[in-house]
């Protein structure tokens, strides 16, 4: 084989996409291999290419910087997913431009580092002959085949960070607090965090909720004098007899800009309680700073397994982690489907043993 490995990161950034570049470039140079970066994502491999060569010696302090040196993008001509369970081609033109890329550039493998719509792409990539190792990333943590997507656990720490905070102040006045975290299709980092940071109703997309059985929980709260009360919402939640709140629609090549339901559901809490309630959406925080140290090693496993998959020329698979370790998937294993929080799953039971309300 040539001795050239192309890495790219596609779609949203989180936290942990530099340690895996990091981890490739330095167990491939390893093996004397160099390491290609695609500049801001698929679409760095359409003409002109862009991309650089990734030196040992910049590597230093990679695994702890947030974000991607190579940047990247989830809009483009390179848009595999607009909205759950939508998968669309990417046009044939397009693959056949980024296979003469490749070509050009000389790579013997690419490693691609996305969620469900990037890991799409680069399935679609894999049947056009690009020999494609993909590594799961997504805040969101929905991505089927891995135990846990990298990015989620520095997602879940900031949102129980802000947590922590928030019970403080909510106590101190006898507020109720409303937190929006991210989370589209699933209610993994609300759960998490709402569990790691006492919250008392967690509300997730996988079970729209009645506003009535959110008020009872404050009132009964408040019957045990606990007069303030801490609410998790994903940004894709949803009352039993309503929507999903967005800011803006779908798009040709981007999924609907999702926010506005931590306003909603404070100002429903207030209007039927008669409590003072406040929210606060979390935002682009979750995807910033730095990863957390479990973060930190899940990357560098993932990096340097991918790149015992490049040695071995397992192709069209992903990085996958069991929870004990670190093996490979196909890569079809890991698209199409998203992962949501089991209903009868531990989170949920734990959860409803402590008492806590998830809307329904
Ligand atoms: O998919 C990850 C995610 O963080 C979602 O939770 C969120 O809806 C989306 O990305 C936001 O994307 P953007 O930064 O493009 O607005």
């Amino acid at each position: 084989m040539s001795n050239r490995i192309g890495i790219v990161t596609g779609g949203g950034d989180c936290p942990g996409l530099n340690a895996v570049i990091r981890a490739v470039a330095k167990a491939a140079s390893r093996q004397g291999w160099e390491t290609w970066g695609i500049l801001g994502g698929f679409e760095g491999l359409l003409q002109p290419v862009s991309c650089r060569q990734l030196h040992y010696r910049e590597l230093g302090g990679m695994l702890t910087r947030g974000g991607t040196i190579l940047g990247t993008t989830n809009r483009g001509r390179f848009t595999a997913k607009v909205g759950l369970g939508q998968a669309l081609r990417i046009a044939d033109e397009t693959l056949d431009e980024a296979k003469r890329g490749s070509e050009e550039l000389g790579l013997s493998a690419l490693v691609a580092i996305g969620g469900d719509g990037s890991l799409s792409i680069a399935q679609q990539l894999f049947e056009r002959g690009i020999p494609v190792i993909g590594v799961p990333k997504t805040i969101d943590n929905d991505l089927s085949a891995t135990v846990m997507t990298f990015g989620f656990d520095s997602a879940v720490a900031c949102a129980t960070d802000a947590l922590d905070r928030l019970h403080t102040t909510a106590e101190s006045h006898g507020r109720v607090m409303v937190l929006e975290v991210m989370g589209r299709y699933a209610g993994w980092i609300a759960i998490y965090a709402g569990l790691a940071g006492g919250a008392d109703v967690i509300l997730i997309p996988e079970i729209p909720f009645s506003y009535d059985c959110i008020t009872a929980k404050i009132a009964e709260r408040a019957a045990m004098g606990r007069h303030f009360s801490i609410v998790v919402v994903a940004e894709g939640a949803r009352p039993q007899d309503g929507e999903v709140m967005t800011t803006g629609g779908a798009q040709q090549d981007r999924e609907a800009r999702l926010g506005g339901i931590a306003t909603r559901v404070a100002a429903e809490i207030e209007r039927r309680s008669g409590k003072e309630t406040r929210y606060v959406v979390l935002g682009h925080l979750q995807r910033g700073g730095a990863p957390t140290n479990f973060d930190r090693t899940l990357c560098t496993m993932f990096g340097t397994h991918a790149v015992e998959l490049v040695q071995r020329g397992e192709f069209g698979r992903m990085v996958s982690f069991t929870g004990a370790g670190v093996e490979s998937v196909p890569l079809t294993d890991a698209i199409g489907q998203l992962r949501r929080v089991p209903l009868d799953g531990g989170l949920v039971r734990s959860a409803r043993a402590l008492g806590i309300c998830l809307g329904d």
